[in-house]
Formats: structure tokens, C-alpha cells, sequence
């Protein structure tokens, strides 16, 4: 019995020492192990207990329980001020030196085609016009059969539609815009919708979604010669330096008469012209579908593409740079 407690009083000594001298809270789960562990050397006394007499067994088992609780007692101060001192270690360490320059901000900007979006809204709506969106799922009456092109005109073939199902199509032209609007607004009206256009096309100058402007007026007394006059003012106000640009007659089954826009552009060493769209006198058959009276009123629109306005804008000569995300390119402007 006597060596039994010895040897506990022994260990606590020993315990004692290491814990206080432990470096830090892995040293102490270390010497948690070491004595008290399933392995430890105090549980190592309490297991052979067993060969003790039946009075001396409860006696010593006791007075080891207490060495024990003192161990427990020794590592749980201890292991406080461990991890309090390795709190204030990595406080030392991580202090933050407000000295240091900051790593500065990047800041993001609107893509080019926002960019001219912006700036043909700001100059119609100077103009007196407002600014109308709509869906770009459509459907076919919107899209086509509204702006009187029938069924089997070949002018729906040349639009090469993206079909969802018989009716339902991305629209391929902001022109549906049109007939929504004046469905809605009694004339006189003034009105610009940009927004996407689709169609199953891809090369330099075309993409398979791409941007338009489309704008339409509708009053009593207007002729061809006002939307002249309008689009020249645009493309001059746009551009700002002198641009050579021409009309040139063309068909559209929504407008009579009809013309197409080019602008001169530069590509590589050579000049050529750029398309910029079409425009013309609304056709009365569309102003009669919806319900306003073309002997009173007349309609002049255009369709112009953002993107070629862009184009131009910024000397860009592939309309498929614009949407590729590609951050080195998009910075540039
Ligand atoms: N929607 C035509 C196209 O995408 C362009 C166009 C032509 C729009 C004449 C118009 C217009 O408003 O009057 O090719």
C-alpha cells in the first residue's frame, strides 16, 4: 500500500514538473496522455490495485483519485495560460501595419456596346424621344407577319430565325418593337428601343446575337425628308468628326419608300462601306394593323446596329471581339 501511494506521490511530482515546464498546448496533451491515458502511469497504479487487501483497496484508491483530480487540476491551469500566451503570440504576429500601401481597387466599366448605347440614347432623348424596351422571345406576328411580311415572303427565310417552337422565335429585329409600341401609344410619337437581336449568322461583320437601335416617329405631316434629316444629324452628332456616309434605295416590306445606311469605315489601309441599316416611310399597311389611320399619319423608322456603331466608333474590325469577354480587349475602352 505504502509503495502504491509513493509512487502516485512520485508521479505527482513528476507530472507537476513537466506541466509547468511545458512550451505550449501540445506539450500538455502529450503529458495528459502520458499520466493520465489509458496507458498513463498513474492509470497504471490504479489497475493494480487489484492485489491490494479488501480494506486497503477503497483507502488508496481514494488518496490516488485525489492525486489524480490535482494532475487534472495542474494541466487545466496550465493549458489557460497556454492558450492565452499563444492568443497573444498571434496577435504579435498578425498585427496589421497600417503603414503599408493600400493593394488599391479594380474598378469595373461598362462594355463598348453599353458604352455607344448610352450615348444614342442621351442624343434622341435630347431630341424629344423616349426609350422603350420589349421581350426578345417573340412571336411570329410581332417579328414578321405584323410588319407585313407574310407567311411565305422569302424575307423571313433571309432573317434565318431561331425557332423555339412553330410560333414562339428570338426576335430578329427590334422592329417588333414597333408595332408593340404603336399597339400602345396613340400617335403623334417619338420613340428609340435598343435591345438584341438573333439570327443564325456568323462572320466578322455578324454576329449571332447582336444589338440594335431601332427608332420610329409617328405624326401627320412627316416625310422621307425629315428621316433624312434626322439620320444625318445622328450619324454627324455620333461620330463628331466629318464621316462620309451615303442612302442608297432598298426594300423593306415594313416601310415604302425604303433605304439603307452605309457609313465609310477604315480596314486595314483600305476604306469600305459599313452597313449601318435600314430605314424608311412606316408602310401603311402597318399602320392600318395597328388601328391608326394612314391618311392622317405617316411613320419614319430606322434599324441601326449598335454594334457596327460601335465598330466604328472604336476601330474595331471583327463584330465577334465584342463578345468574347475577353478583359485584355474589353480595357481598352
Ligand atoms: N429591321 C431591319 C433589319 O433588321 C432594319 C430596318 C429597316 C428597320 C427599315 C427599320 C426600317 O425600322 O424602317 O434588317
Amino acid at each position: 500500500m505504502k509503495s502504491s501511494l509513493d509512487n502516485a506521490d512520485q508521479i505527482l511530482k513528476e507530472a507537476a514538473n513537466a506541466v509547468n515546464t511545458a512550451p505550449d498546448i501540445h506539450a500538455i496533451d502529450i503529458i495528459k496522455s502520458t499520466y493520465l491515458g489509458k496507458k498513463g502511469k498513474l492509470t497504471d497504479i490504479l489497475r493494480k490495485l487489484g492485489g491490494l487487501s479488501e480494506e486497503e483497496r477503497p483507502k488508496v484508491g481514494q488518496e490516488i483519485n485525489l492525486i489524480k483530480e490535482k494532475i487534472v487540476n495542474i494541466i487545466n491551469e496550465r493549458s489557460q495560460i497556454l492558450k492565452l500566451a499563444e492568443i497573444e503570440a498571434n496577435l504579435q504576429q498578425e498585427s496589421i501595419d497600417v503603414t503599408l500601401p493600400s493593394r488599391g481597387q479594380a474598378f469595373g466599366s461598362n462594355h463598348p456596346i453599353t458604352k455607344v448605347q448610352r450615348m444614342l440614347e442621351d442624343f434622341f432623348i435630347k431630341m424629344g424621344f423616349t426609350v422603350v424596351e420589349g421581350p426578345e422571345v417573340e412571336t411570329e406576328f410581332y417579328n414578321f407577319t405584323a410588319l407585313n411580311i407574310p407567311e411565305h415572303h422569302p424575307a423571313r427565310t433571309a432573317h434565318d430565325t431561331f425557332y423555339f417552337h412553330d410560333d414562339t422565335i428570338l426576335r430578329t429585329q427590334t422592329s417588333s418593337l414597333q408595332i408593340r409600341s404603336m399597339e400602345k401609344m396613340k400617335p403623334p410619337l417619338r420613340i428609340i428601343c435598343p435591345g438584341k437581336a438573333f439570327r443564325r449568322d456568323n462572320d466578322a461583320t455578324h454576329a449571332p446575337m447582336f444589338h440594335q437601335l431601332e427608332m420610329l416617329m409617328v405624326d401627320e405631316s412627316v416625310n422621307f425628308a425629315n428621316l433624312k434629316w434626322l439620320i444625318s444629324k445622328f450619324i454627324e452628332s455620333f461620330f463628331k468628326e466629318k464621316i462620309e456616309y451615303r442612302f442608297r434605295p432598298s426594300y423593306f416590306p415594313f416601310t415604302e419608300p425604303s433605304a439603307e445606311v452605309d457609313v465609310k469605315w477604315k480596314v486595314g489601309d483600305s476604306w469600305r462601306w459599313l452597313e449601318l441599316g435600314g430605314c424608311g416611310v412606316v408602310h401603311p399597311h402597318v399602320l392600318e394593323t395597328v388601328g391608326i389611320d394612314p391618311k392622317r399619319f405617316r411613320g419614319l423608322a430606322f434599324g441601326f446596329g449598335i454594334d457596327r456603331l460601335a465598330m466604328i466608333y472604336y476601330g474595331i474590325d471583327d463584330i465577334r471581339l465584342l463578345f468574347e469577354n475577353d478583359l485584355e480587349f474589353l480595357e481598352q475602352f
